[in-house]
């Protein structure tokens, strides 16, 4: 893409973005094209498939990206419910949550297309029901094949309960071309996440299975591997004689909003830190693959989590900080603590905040250090990685005031999609005053288009069989056993100090020290 080139501002044409030109010049167009197909929505009724999955879809259907009228969509349910009511539902859902105005003529398109059966999904004859109905409502490709699409937006102990269903019933590899979409946490830990997929490896084949991280779906992200090797002046100083230290921080200031039973048996470790910390991690230290193809990125990515430093129960003491919020102020609000919070234990430990230092034992990062930190209720919402160089040897004017700030490429990967560049100039008409100013690419001036929110982008995806985005299970085991020595080593010390930050706070103190006492400080603020 010529998108700024010439540093001035870009309409993305969504023509040639869809056309069949970008798509026979991107990827193989066999694998590009979208079948007809019938995605199968368990939990068709519950929070992710209202506030995500349904708005998403139907925010594809008007952009035109699923095939025209060659779809059907099937949200199952315990709620018992007609078909017209649960459009009724779906109709109020999409206008509430896709952030664009509503269109009535689409609507009036897409609204056939939905369909509901209603049922506790434990017993055979739901299945039987499901099967049947299937067979009436998808629509077959030129070959014949009926791609059935089934989206687990479920608990994740419900799971099982109904991969077993579905192999029993001949809805895996029988009469239906079908694929399984699971989302995160894929099991509690690692020895949970090989039993969860020994049971949907007996159902599906892993070409079958999509393991969802919707980080891997947002632009920014996905543009760490663009901006990497395909900038000589970036892929230059990626490497231990020119990198400092890389930290990566996704600060958010909500709570646990209503999930507090869920967050209780989670943490911030299992629920933020195993996986979207660790696949940016991964994306961050990547060497090079052989192409840019699913597996190549994934093989490469798998490498890296393989090489990180070993984690013992002396190195979690030493390099690892937790944090549970207290009551506080967020955006002139007071809000409550943790402990304070709906179905939480009055003297709950469970971590909300993670800091820690990791190293990657290769030739490309040995001795630089990935501090790492997330927390709910911190001061603000951001997602940023920064990249501070080494600095300059040379004190160019000699003199002892001059403050020679390092340069940092920071990759703000949310809420404002940007790249920046901090480099030092002189101030103007000063005498050789050093003076540190940014070098910002915006993706929002630059593109001046609507980012495709996460969902949709992993839908599309998933709809064109291109499993790049998606996580392989070889990378989940990893991903635990770098976190499981961490969980348990707390599990097994309860903290004294909890709460130890207050909300709207940038964490504990001891998150602070984890940097100061490498002479660092945490950059994004
Ligand atoms: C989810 C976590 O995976 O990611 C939530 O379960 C968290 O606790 C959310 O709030 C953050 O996602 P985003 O896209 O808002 O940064």
């Amino acid at each position: 893409m010529r998108a700024g080139g010439s540093g001035m501002a870009f309409e993305v044409d969504k023509d040639i973005l869809y056309s069949k030109f970008l798509q026979t010049c991107d990827i193989d167009a066999a694998e590009s094209r979208i079948e007809p197909f019938t995605i199968v929505i368990f939990g068709g009724t519950g929070d992710l498939s209202r506030r995500k999955l349904l708005p998403s879809i139907f925010s594809l259907y008007c952009d035109s990206v699923v095939p025209d009228q060659r779809f059907s969509v099937l949200g199952l349910g315990r709620r018992p419910m007609s078909d017209d009511e649960y459009r009724a539902m779906v109709k109020d859902t999409a206008r509430e949550f896709d952030e664009r105005s509503f269109d009535d003529e689409k609507w009036g398109q897409f609204v056939g297309h939905l369909h509901y059966i209603s049922g506790g999904f434990e017993e055979d004859r739901d299945f039987e029901k499901l099967s049947g109905k299937l067979e009436l409502i998808t629509i077959p490709d030129a070959e014949g094949r009926k791609e059935v699409i089934y989206y687990m937006a479920v608990p994740p102990q419900i799971v099982p309960v109904i991969v077993r269903k579905l192999k029993k019933n001949n809805l895996c590899r029988g009469k239906f071309a079908s694929r399984i979409i699971v989302e995160k946490p894929f099991g509690h830990d690692r020895l949970s996440a090989i039993e969860l997929n020994r049971v949907l490896a007996d159902a599906f084949e892993e070409h079958q299975i999509y393991r969802i991280d919707h980080y891997l779906a947002k632009d920014p992200v996905q543009n760490i591997i663009f901006l990497r090797f395909l900038n000589a002046l970036f892929e230059e100083l990626w490497n231990l004689h020119h990198v400092d230290n890389v930290q990566i921080t996704v600060a958010e200031d909500i709570g646990i909003e209503h999930r507090g039973r869920f967050y209780e048996e989670t943490g911030v470790v299992r629920d933020i830190v195993q996986n979207h910390m660790l696949q940016i991690l991964g994306l961050i230290a990547l060497e090079p693959p052989v192409g840019f193809n699913a597996d190549f990125i994934r093989d490469e990515k798998l490498k890296i989590l393989r090489s990180i430093h070993l984690i013992d129960a002396k190195y979690v003491d030493h390099y690892m900080v937790r944090g549970q919020y207290g009551k506080g102020i967020i955006k002139g609000k007071d809000v409550p603590g943790y402990r304070d919070e709906d179905q939480v234990a009055p003297d709950s430990t469970t971590p909300t905040f993670f800091a820690g230092k990791f190293h990657i034992d290769s030739l490309r990062w040995a001795g630089v250090p990935f501090y790492v930190r997330t927390g709910k209720r911190m001061r603000k919402r951001i997602t940023e990685v920064c990249i501070q160089l080494k600095n300059f040897p040379v004190k160019l004017f000699g003199r002892t005031c001059d403050v020679m700030e390092p340069n940092v490429l920071v990759l703000t990967i949310q809420p404002d999609e940007k790249i920046s560049l901090r480099f030092s100039v002189k101030y103007p008409f000063s005498e050789n005053q050093i003076y540190p100013v940014d070098m910002v690419f915006s993706y929002n001036e630059t593109f001046k288009t609507r980012m495709r929110p996460a969902y949709e982008r992993l839908l599309v995806d998933m709809l064109k069989k291109d499993l790049t985005l998606f996580v392989r299970q070889d990378t989940v085991e990893e991903m635990w056993s770098i976190v499981d020595p961490i969980i348990s080593r707390w599990e097994e010390n309860p903290p004294a100090g909890f709460p130890n930050y207050e909300a709207g706070t940038w964490g504990p103190e001891e998150a602070h020290q984890l940097l100061e006492q490498d002479g660092r400080h945490w950059i994004s603020r």
